[in-house]
C-alpha cells in the first residue's frame, strides 16, 4: 500500500516534489544536444509498474531537471540541474523501502537517472539502450526499485556528460537499526565546475577529442612513469585530470562564498561524503580535526582515524568528528590540478574570523589515507568462497589521441562479461594506463582482496586488483571509469548475465 510516511526522513525529502512554478529561465549556452543523434526504435516501451511487497514503506517523489541560472560567488552560470539547484534535493528513505520517483525531463535533451551504488532492479538502473529508452524532451518516467541497502548514495544522469552540468543530488538510505551516535549530520557534496563559464560539458569532450587530448593546464598524455609505482599507496598517481575546471564546489557554493555549516563545540557529525565531480580526485581535510572514517560506499569499515583522505569520483566515505571551538576550513583539494583553487566550506561553532578561500588545512600535508587500505567491518565482509568464472578487465587507452577502451576496445566494439546467475565472479582489473580512474559497478558491490565491500575504486597506473562479486541481480549492468570524459571516450564495459 502507498502510504507517504510523515517523519523527520520525508520532511528533508519533502522540497523534491515542489515544482517551482516561475518561467523556464531563457538561458544561453546550455542548449547543446548530449551525444549522437538517438535512434528511432524504443525498444524498452514505457516501465512496467510494480508493486511493493506487503509492509513495504514507499517512499514517493517527483523530480524536475530543467535549465536554471545560479550565482558562483557573483558569477552567474546557466546550467542543467534538479529543482533549479546543484546539488539537488536530498532524497532520504529506509532500507528496504520501495523508492518510486518520477522524473519530469523539461530539458532540452534527452536524459536518464542511474542510482549509483544502489544494487536495485535491472530495470531501474538508468542507462538508456541497456536498461531503459532515453527519456526524451518533455516526457516523464518513473522509476521503481527497492533500495536494499543502507549507505549513501547519489544519483545522475547516465546520459552523455550531463553529469558534469548540475544533475547530480544524494541519496541517503538510513539504517533503521543504526544506533546514529551522532549529534548532527552534514551531506558533504563535492564537484569540479565548468558548465555556463563559456563553455558546456559537450563541448568540452568534443575539443578533448579533437585536440587528442588536453592543451591546457600542463597535462601530457602517456609517459609519466617515473611517478608510477603500479600500486595505490604510492600518490601522486600519475596524471590526475583531463579537463581545466574553473570553480571546485562543496555543496554547489565556492570557496568565495562558501557554505557555513554550524553547530555547538564538542558536537559529533557525521559527515558523508560524495565526489560528484567528473573528471576530479580530492583529498579532503578538516582543519584543526581528525576524523574516523566509518564508511565507504556505504559500508561499514573498522573505524579508521585520519587527518585526511582522498576521495574518487563516484566513491562516498562517512566519517564523524567531534567538533573544536572556532571557524575551521573543510577543505577539499583537487589532487594534481595547479588552476582552479580548491573547493571549501567552513565549520562554525564559535567565534574566530572566517578562513581565507584558499585557507589550507595542515592535515593535507601529513598522511593521506587512500580509501582501498581501510579495512572492512566483519558484517560487511563477503563470505569467501572461491570464484566460480574469473575474467579479465584491462583499462586501456591514452589522452593523445584522447581514446579511452575496456579489454581492448571502446565501449560498444567491446566484448561484455559474461556471469551465471548464483556465481561468484573475480574480475581481474588491469590499470594499462598512465592515468588513475575510479572504476564502478552497477548493480552489485565487490570486495577487494582484503575483503573491503566498494561499488568503485581508484586503480592506479599499472596498478592490478582482483575483485569479487556475488552474481546475485541478473541483467545487463554497466562497469566503467567514473571519469564521466572517459567513459563518454569508450572506457565502458557491459556485464551480462548469461
Ligand atoms: Cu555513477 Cu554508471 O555511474
Ligand atoms: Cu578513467
Amino acid at each position: 500500500m502507498t502510504s507517504p510516511r510523515l517523519s523527520r526522513r520525508n520532511l528533508l525529502i519533502g522540497s523534491l516534489g515542489v515544482a517551482a512554478t516561475a518561467a523556464l529561465a531563457a538561458c544561453s549556452g546550455g542548449s547543446s544536444q548530449t551525444g549522437p543523434t538517438p535512434a528511432v526504435t524504443r525498444p524498452f516501451g514505457a516501465p512496467a509498474p510494480i508493486q511493493p511487497s506487503a509492509g513495504q514503506q514507499v517512499v514517493e517523489n517527483s523530480l524536475v531537471a530543467r535549465q536554471t541560472t545560479v550565482d558562483l560567488a557573483g558569477q552567474q552560470v546557466s546550467t542543467w540541474a534538479y529543482g533549479d539547484a546543484f546539488p539537488g534535493p536530498l532524497l532520504r528513505a529506509n532500507a528496504g523501502d520501495f523508492l518510486r520517483i518520477t522524473l519530469d525531463n523539461q530539458l532540452p535533451a534527452d536524459t536518464s537517472i542511474h542510482w549509483h551504488g544502489i544494487r536495485l532492479r535491472n530495470a531501474a538502473d538508468g542507462v538508456p539502450g541497456v536498461t531503459q529508452d532515453p527519456i526524451r524532451a518533455g516526457e516523464k518516467y518513473v522509476y521503481e526499485f527497492t533500495a536494499p541497502d543502507p549507505g549513501t548514495y547519489f544519483f545522475h544522469p547516465h546520459t552523455g556528460v550531463q553529469l558534469d552540468r548540475g544533475l547530480y543530488a544524494p541519496l541517503i538510505i538510513d539504517d533503521p537499526h543504526e544506533p546514529g551516535n551522532y549529534d548532527a549530520e552534514w551531506v558533504i557534496v563535492l564537484d569540479d565546475w565548468i558548465d555556463g563559464t563559456g563553455t558546456t560539458p559537450d563541448d568540452v569532450l568534443a575539443k578533448l577529442i579533437a585536440d587528442g587530448g588536453p592543451t591546457a593546464g600542463g597535462m601530457s598524455g602517456m609517459g609519466h612513469g617515473g611517478m608510477n609505482h603500479g600500486a595505490m599507496g604510492t600518490a601522486p598517481w600519475g596524471d590526475a585530470g583531463d579537463v581545466t575546471y574553473p570553480h571546485f564546489l562543496i555543496n554547489g557554493r565556492p570557496p568565495k562564498d562558501p557554505q557555513v555549516l554550524t553547530a555547538t563545540p564538542y558536537q559529533k557529525v557525521r559527515l558523508r561524503f560524495i565526489n560528484a565531480a567528473s573528471d576530479t580526485i580530492f583529498s579532503v581535510a578538516l582543519g584543526g580535526h581528525r576524523m574516523t572514517i566509518t564508511h565507504a560506499d556505504g559500508h561499514a569499515v573498522n573505524p579508521t582515524e585520519v587527518g585526511a583522505f582522498y576521495i574518487g569520483m563516484g566513491e562516498r566515505y562517512d566519517a564523524i568528528v567531534t567538533l573544536g571551538d572556532g571557524a575551521f576550513p573543510l577543505v577539499a583539494r583537487p589532487f594534481g590540478k595547479t588552476s582552479g583553487g580548491q573547493a571549501m566550506a567552513v565549520v562554525r561553532t564559535g567565534s574566530g574570523s572566517a578562513p581565507d578561500a584558499d585557507a589550507t588545512a595542515t592535515e593535507l600535508a601529513g598522511n593521506v589515507l587512500i580509501g582501498s587500505q581501510l579495512s572492512p567491518a566483519e558484517s560487511a565482509k563477503l563470505p569467501s568462497r572461491a570464484p566460480d568464472v574469473t575474467v579479465g578487465l584491462s583499462l586501456d587507452g591514452s589522452m593523445q589521441p584522447y581514446q579511452w577502451g575496456m579489454n581492448g576496445a571502446a565501449y560498444g566494439a567491446n566484448k561484455p562479461l559474461t556471469v551465471k546467475q548464483g556465481q561468484r565472479m573475480r574480475i581481474n582489473v588491469q590499470n594499462a594506463t598512465m592515468m588513475t580512474h575510479p572504476v564502478h559497478l552497477h548493480g552489485h558491490t565487490f570486495a577487494l582482496p582484503s575483503g573491503l565491500r566498494k561499488d568503485t575504486v581508484l586503480m592506479a597506473p599499472m596498478q592490478s586488483l582482483a575483485i569479487d562479486l556475488e552474481a546475485d541481480n541478473p541483467g545487463d549492468w554497466m562497469i566503467h571509469c567514473h571519469n564521466i570524459y572517459h567513459a563518454e571516450a569508450g572506457m565502458m564495459i557491459a556485464l551480462k548475465y548469461a
